[in-house]
This record gives structure tokens, sequence and C-alpha cells, in this order.
């Protein structure tokens, strides 16, 4: 290791972003640290690539055991690693799984944050360690009149989060920002809108659309059922903004920043989107749970479908007890970063329907 080599901890380096954010520090020349939570199956599948180039080449990626509701084990980590940048990645990431399970999403989202806090502050660290916290859209909760005159939610639009998980991470966003006034940590939040890619877990909207027009498109699945087709969301793609996580952390002054693409899109459109990217042109019709679409014209030479078909359905289960109905982001200060996203969703959809059906035609 030279000596002037950084060190990055990723907590969630398992996860979607902390996969493609380990690929981006490595790629920059880190060291980088991950914590991963033991489970009764392998775990590490968006990361096994690099793990197993560390048996050939990659010196510079290490795994550690670890969870974010366990103090003494994140002090040993950040003690043993010493690490110049702490991502905070790790999380109960699923809005809707957040209603069912609370008091642990609350354990691991907000008090989490704390214990990463509280190790550095312990450790003597806070000259040393700059931290990254993964904070979120869903702070705003959706409500129209918090938008700012140009029609966005930007850094200063006020929070009204409107579930578990955005309760939690309100607390994250406020104890970093706490921490950061108090005993001057270089701390920031990065509140991302929504970012998907074809490491997006199964159960988000956006993969499991295009895991489904896959699916469908091979003859494999029959029908998709979906909850709310109306909200509107501000997509872009996981892999442009682990690069604005990383950047966050290089200005001369720690602040907060928005992270979005400035345009929010239908679910059902969405919908659209992915199945025209197989070829499949799908017309909508009813309301509500009534609301279905079916096949009008199939121009894939791979694969023929009944046109007419109902491949698209609303199941009420899948409906939130308070939803979030739009977000759709401000990036404006983003520039101050120089940051630039790569992809607009048509090529986030591409990439993600092309994965899948890959993915698919292998296990055929
Ligand atoms: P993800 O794919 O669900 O990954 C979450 C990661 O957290 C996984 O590595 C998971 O480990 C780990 N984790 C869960 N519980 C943990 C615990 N108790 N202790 C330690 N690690 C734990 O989420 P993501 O999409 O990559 O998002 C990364 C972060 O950004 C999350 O904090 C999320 O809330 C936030 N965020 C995401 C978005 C988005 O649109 N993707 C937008 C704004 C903010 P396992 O693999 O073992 O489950
Ligand atoms: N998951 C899911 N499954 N969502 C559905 C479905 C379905 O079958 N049908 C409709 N939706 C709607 C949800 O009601 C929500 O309005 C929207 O699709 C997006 O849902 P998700 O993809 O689950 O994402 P999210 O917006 O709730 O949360 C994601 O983005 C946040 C940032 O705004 C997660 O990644 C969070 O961790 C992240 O903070």
């Amino acid at each position: 290791m030279s000596t002037t080599q950084k060190v990055a901890l990723v907590t969630g380096i398992t996860g979607q972003d902390g996969s493609y954010l380990a690929e981006l520090l490595l790629e920059k020349g880190y060291q980088v640290h991950g914590v991963k939570r033991r489970a009764s199956s392998f775990n590490t599948q968006r990361i096994d690539h690099i793990y197993q180039d560390q048996h050939e080449t990659n010196v510079n990626f290490t795994l550690h055991y670890g969870d974010l509701t366990d103090s003494t084990n994140i002090i040993r980590i950040i003690q043993e690693v010493q690490p110049d940048e702490i991502y905070n990645l790790g999380a109960m990431s699923h809005v809707k799984v957040s209603f069912d399970s609370p008091e642990y999403v609350a354990n691991v989202d907000g008090i989490g944050t704390l214990r990463i806090l509280e190790a550095v502050r312990i450790l003597k660290l806070e000259k040393k360690t700059r931290i990254y916290q993964a904070s979120t859209s869903e702070l705003y909760g959706g409500l129209a009149e918090n938008k700012n005159a140009a029609g966005f939610y930007d850094e200063n639009s006020p929070f009204y989060p409107r579930s578990p998980y955005g309760v939690a991470k309100i607390y994250g966003f406020w104890i970093t920002k706490n921490y950061r006034e108090a005993y001057n940590i270089y701390a920031c939040n990065g509140i991302l809108f929504n970012h998907e890619s074809p490491r997006r877990g199964e159960t988000f909207v956006t993969r499991k659309i295009t895991m489904a027009t896959a699916a469908i498109a091979l003859g494999k699945q029959d029908c998709l059922y979906l909850g709310n087709l109306n909200s509107q969301r501000d997509w872009g793609h996981a892999k442009d903004y682990v690069e604005a996580m990383w950047r966050i952390l290089q200005q001369d002054v720690a602040e907060d920043y928005v992270i979005a693409t400035g345009v929010t899109t239908y679910i059902r459109d969405f919908v659209r989107f992915s199945f025209a990217e197989a070829g499949i042109e799908l017309a909508f019709e009813g309301e509500n749970e009534n609301e279905t679409a079916k096949i009008v014209a199939c121009n894939n030479p791979e694969y023929q479908l009944e046109i007419g078909k109902v491949v698209v359905r609303v199941d009420p289960q899948y409906y939130r007890p308070t939803e979030v109905d739009l977000l759709i982001g401000d990036p404006s200060k983003s520039k101050k970063l120089g940051w630039e996203p790569q992809y607009d969703l048509a090529g986030l959809v591409k990439e993600m329907v092309a994965s899948d059906l890959e993915i698919l035609k292998r296990n055929r």
C-alpha cells in the first residue's frame, strides 16, 4: 500500500449502490473495506466479481462481517480500518417493508447512522474521517405544497416523511448535520432521488417491471401485478449516483446535496417504456384496481405474443398505507460538484431490459 493511498469503508457494500461505489473507488486507487452481514445463504452476488479478483490481483478489497445494529462491532471495524472516508449506505431500504418492521428500520436506518458518527468521535477520528450519509428523497414525502417555486424539491424544501423508512432516515439526516455542526466532522447528506440499474433489488418497482417484461416476452410469465400506477418518480442510474457520492466527500466544505435528474415519470409510463424496449406495445384502460394493460402490437421477431392479451393488472396488496405521490428533484446545486449524469431514463430502461432478457435467455 502506498502512503498516499486513501482508505474507504462502505456499509451496505453488498447492495446496489455499494457494489457500484466499490468499483468506482477501486478504479480511483482506494483501498476499499466493506461491511457485510452474515447470512444463511450467499449475499455477495453483486460484488463477487471484485472479491474473486482479490485472489489474483486485487489486494485492495476487504470484507468485514458486521451489522449497523451492533455498536461494538462498528467501533472495532472503524478502529481497524482507520478510514479516510466512510460511506454509510447500509439500510433496510424498502419503503413498503418498513411498514411491517418499523422498529427494526428505526434501529438500522436511524440509530445505525448515529453509531457510525459516535464511533468516529469515540476513536477521535473527527479530523481524519469524512462521512457520507445515504439520505433520500423520501424525506420530502411528495407534498405538492413543499416544492419550490419552480416545482422541484431542493436542499431547502421542508421534509414530511410518509413511511417508517422516511422517518428513520430523517433521524439519520439530522444527526449527520448535528455532528457536523457540533463536532466539526466532515459529514454530509446526499439527498438522492430514486436510482436504478440492472443490479436493483428485484422487489423495487423498476426491476420488478423489467424482469416481468423479459419473462412475459419469453413466455415464462403471464401477467405482471403492480400497485399504484399513478405515482411519479425521478429516476436516475445508480452508476451515475455513486459518482456524486464520491464527489460530495471531495469538496473543501462539508455540505448536503440533492442528487436528481429533474425529470419525473409515472410508474405506468415506465411499464410502457419497458415493454416497448422488448418490442411490445401496450394500451392501458380502466382505473385504480380495475386498470389493466393489454398487448396491441408485438414487433420482436424472436417472440410472438397474442394481441389483446392482458399482461398488467393492479393488485391492491402492493398499495402503501401512506404513499409518496410525486418526487422530482432540483439538481442545480449538484452542478457545483461538477457532476453530470451519463444516463437518461431511456438509456436506463434499455440497459435494464437488455440485462433481464439476457439473464432469462441464459437460464433457458
Ligand atoms: P440496497 O440494495 O437495499 O442495499 C442495502 C444494503 O444495506 C445491503 O448491502 C444490505 O445488506 C445492507 N444492510 C441492510 N441492513 C443492514 C444492517 N442491519 N447492517 C448492515 N448493513 C445492512 O439499497 P441501495 O439501493 O443500494 O441503497 C443504498 C442506500 O441509499 C440505502 O441506505 C438507501 O436507503 C439509500 N437510498 C437509496 C436510493 C435508491 O433509489 N436506490 C435513494 C435514496 C437513498 P444485505 O445485502 O445483507 O441485505
Ligand atoms: N415496490 C413496488 N412494487 N412499488 C410499486 C409497485 C410494486 O409492485 N407498484 C407500484 N409501485 C409504486 C410504489 O407505490 C411507489 O410509489 C413507486 O412505485 C416506487 O416504489 P419503489 O420502487 O419501491 O421505490 P420507492 O420510491 O418507494 O423507494 C426507493 O426510492 C427511495 C428514494 O426516493 C427506495 O430505493 C428507497 O430506499 C429510496 O430512499
